[in-house]
């Protein structure tokens, strides 16, 4: 992701979260020493995007989004793959993320690419909706 790509984004964010980043929110993430940011494109702009903190062998994923116009095609799984070839490369032992409990299509695609519950935060977003917290772990041993 480069500030190129941020008009795009912005639209991308504003139409699938609740509380959207801002644009300071994801120009500061960018600049992250520990953060990777990769776009989606299709037809010629993002569609997509998907973040992630490096923190020791640890992925904490930040957040992953598609476009409405372009959902359901495959792009979503797409960039979950390149972040866990990305952690493979770089020997991480897991992957981690919160997701809202209510948001099924979030859950079923971790689900799909090998993510799984380990744990809850009560009342994560708006004091109101648990977080589930879900893990991808990878064989680090050989
Ligand atoms: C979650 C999100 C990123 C998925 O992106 P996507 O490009 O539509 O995902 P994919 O097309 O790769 O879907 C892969 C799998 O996820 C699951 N899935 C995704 N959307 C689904 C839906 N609407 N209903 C049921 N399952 C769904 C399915 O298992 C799907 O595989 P299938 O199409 O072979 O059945 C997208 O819906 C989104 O941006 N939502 C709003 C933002 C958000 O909630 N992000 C997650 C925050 S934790």
């Amino acid at each position: 992701m480069c500030d190129a790509h941020l008009p795009d984004i912005l639209k991308v964010e504003q139409e699938s979260f609740f509380h959207p980043w801002t644009e300071s929110m994801f120009r500061e993430e960018m600049a992250g020493n520990f953060s990777v940011y990769r776009v989606a494109e299709a037809d010629g702009k993002a569609v997509g995007y998907m973040g992630m903190w490096i923190l020791a062998d640890e992925g904490h994923i930040t957040n992953v989004a598609v476009g409405k116009a372009y959902r359901r095609q495959g792009i979503g799984g797409a960039l979950i793959d390149d972040f866990i070839a990305l952690a493979i490369e770089k020997n991480l032992c897991l992957m981690t993320l919160e997701v809202r409990e209510s948001n099924e299509n979030a859950i079923s695609l971790y689900a799909a690419k090998g993510f799984v519950p380990v744990g809850r935060r009560k009342k994560y977003y708006e004091n109101t909706e648990d977080a589930i917290l879900m893990t991808k772990f990878f064989d680090t041993e050989g």
